[in-house]
């Protein structure tokens, strides 16, 4: 990286030179680590919406051209010739594989797609109606109680064994925890479906009858897993980083990155999406919905649009939504009253002042949920559906962080506007 510096002169006119890094692309980053020691100043942004944690190779966002690249390759390519499986061997081995080496990789995840028989009993315990996302951070938390005797960090065999048991397993405790909420038995996952199908026929398939998995769906999923497979330092992301910095078990640090994924700001979103849409009911309640989402006295927000990125169309809002005209025409859905609302309500908005002028724009959560709906997934499954595309991207970021030779734990300071020191006041003199 070639070096330029910013100079900063504090009050007592001492200057620091802060070193410049400059990436592949994108802007460069100022090293603000000697201020404190020089300046005796922190830095201060909340949300961390300019500061740049780490470094890493895996993914580029730009948010002012909405482009979105996976290893250097743009995901619109990836959506259009690639598969869930082929992606996530991209983002954790940094190239596309060869045949053979996508062959023993498909073969890898297909073969620790079931659960230790005693995770099952988890689900013994839960209330029918638990949100499956909680019971997904449950069970996922839970993992380092049976998977201990690989999960020594340090140990590239335990980060590869680590990594095909989380990505083939999470598929498998979501669709427990679906046939949980509607009472009927856990369907043991099959080795001889990819990916996007198994999930599928663990999902929908009953023991009394056949499953036939419909095709276009098995497509339909593994292109929106694509499109979630990783996006650089969102929330959840940063949480998995934070939570393995300390040496936690990748396990829990996925548990984590669970828990800050299902928050409504982010993976959230795409349950309430349908949620606010379901509640507006009608294109003639835009107008009012749109009005109170510019309110600033009311909390009501337009679910699914907005970026802290991208500041322009998420590219991702772009293919799931042309995906939406060509899923809901090929599964047959002549009913859908919900996609053209959510068209008719991303036309108001975007011809609105208060969403221009904030570039307030549709982002991958907004039309996600009416392509799960179409394939019949529960409105409470969405945000589970995020995470199970998401997870190789957290595992993959986990694995860069953890190899990171400069890597530390993860520590931020803070602004304090509390108390100043004061003495303690007995009870009967307070
Ligand atoms: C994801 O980071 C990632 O990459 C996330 C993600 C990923 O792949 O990991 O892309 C996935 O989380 C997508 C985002 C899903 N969340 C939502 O759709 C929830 C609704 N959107 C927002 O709450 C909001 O837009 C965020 C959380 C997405 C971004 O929040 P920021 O960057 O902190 O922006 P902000 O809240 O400061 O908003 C800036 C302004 C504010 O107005 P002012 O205070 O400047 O007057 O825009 C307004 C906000 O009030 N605003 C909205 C709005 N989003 C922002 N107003 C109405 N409706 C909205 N949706």
């Amino acid at each position: 990286m070639t070096k330029d510096v910013f100079q900063l002169t504090g009050p007592d006119g001492t200057t620091s030179e802060l070193p410049v890094r400059k990436g592949t692309i994108g802007p460069d980053v100022v090293e603000i680590s000697k201020l404190y020691r020089e300046q005796g100043v922190f830095t201060y942004d909340p949300g961390y919406g300019a500061t740049g944690s780490c470094e890493s190779d895996i993914t580029y966002i730009d948010g002012e051209k909405g482009i979105l690249m996976y290893r250097g390759y743009p995901v619109e390519q990836l959506a259009a010739k690639s598969s869930f499986i082929e992606v996530s061997y991209l983002l954790l081995n940094g190239e596309l594989p060869t045949a053979s080496e996508l062959e023993e990789f498909d073969s890898t995840i297909r073969r620790h797609t079931m659960l230790n028989e005693g995770m099952l009993n988890f689900f013994k315990g839960f209330r029918y109606d638990a949100h499956p996302m909680a019971m997904l951070s449950a069970v996922v938390g839970s993992m380092s109680a049976y998977y201990h005797n690989a999960m020594d960090a340090s140990n590239p065999e335990h980060r590869s064994i680590f990594s095909h048991r989380i990505l083939a397993k999470l598929p498998t405790i979501a669709a427990a925890a679906y046939k949980l909420n509607i009472g009927q038995p856990f369907m043991y996952p099959r080795n001889d479906l990819n990916y996007s199908e198994n999930l599928l026929q663990m999902l929908f398939s009953v023991p009394a009858e056949p499953y036939e998995i419909d095709p276009v769906a098995a497509e339909a999923l593994d292109l929106l897993f694509i499109l979630h497979a990783d996006h650089e330092q969102n929330c959840s992301t940063s949480t998995v980083r934070m939570a393995g910095s300390s040496g936690a078990n990748p396990y829990s640090a996925i548990a984590a990155g669970i828990s800050a994924l299902w928050g409504p700001a982010h993976g959230g979103a795409n349950e309430a999406v349908l949620n606010m849409l379901t509640e507006i009911g009608d294109a003639k309640n835009i107008s009012k919905y749109v009005d109170k989402a510019k309110d600033k006295n009311d909390p009501f927000r337009l679910m699914g649009f907005g970026h802290r990125v991208y500041k322009n169309f998420d590219p991702r809002a772009t293919i799931i939504r042309e995906m939406c005209h060509k899923v809901l025409a090929q599964l047959g859905r002549q009913d859908t009253p919900m996609f053209d609302l959510a068209l008719q309500l991303e036309e108001v908005a975007l011809k609105d002042e208060y969403f221009v002028e904030k570039n307030l724009y549709p982002n991958v959560d907004f039309y996600s949920g009416i392509i799960y709906r179409a394939l019949g997934i529960p409105t409470s499954m969405f945000t589970v559906m995020f995470a199970i595309g998401r997870c190789v991207g957290w595992t993959a970021h986990w694995r860069e962080m953890i190899t990171d030779p400069n890597g530390r734990i993860s520590r931020p300071r803070q602004l304090y506007t509390g108390p100043a020191a004061r003495d303690y006041v007995a009870i009967d003199k307070r």
